[in-house]
């Protein structure tokens, strides 16, 4: 899916950079992301935070053993 129409940014171009560990300044300096009309913004860090890996992706819960 087009995230920033203005520069044709893709929310896969968006999470790949994401998950190399570049924060959403980064990516919009790499890709220009949200740099025109800025409509995109929020959309575009959310799939930052989305992809974040300093983010968990699941928690684990220990479920104690019964009797
Ligand atoms: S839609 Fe991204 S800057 Fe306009």
């Amino acid at each position: 899916m087009i995230v920033c129409v203005c520069r044709r940014v893709s929310d896969r171009e968006i999470a790949r950079h994401a998950r190399a560990g570049m924060d959403f300044d980064d990516i919009q300096f790499e890709l220009g992301v949200a740099s025109q009309c800025g409509q995109c913004e929020s959309c575009a860090r959310d799939v930052v935070a989305q992809c974040c890996p300093s983010r968990p992706v699941a928690a684990i819960q220990r479920v104690p053993a019964s009797a």
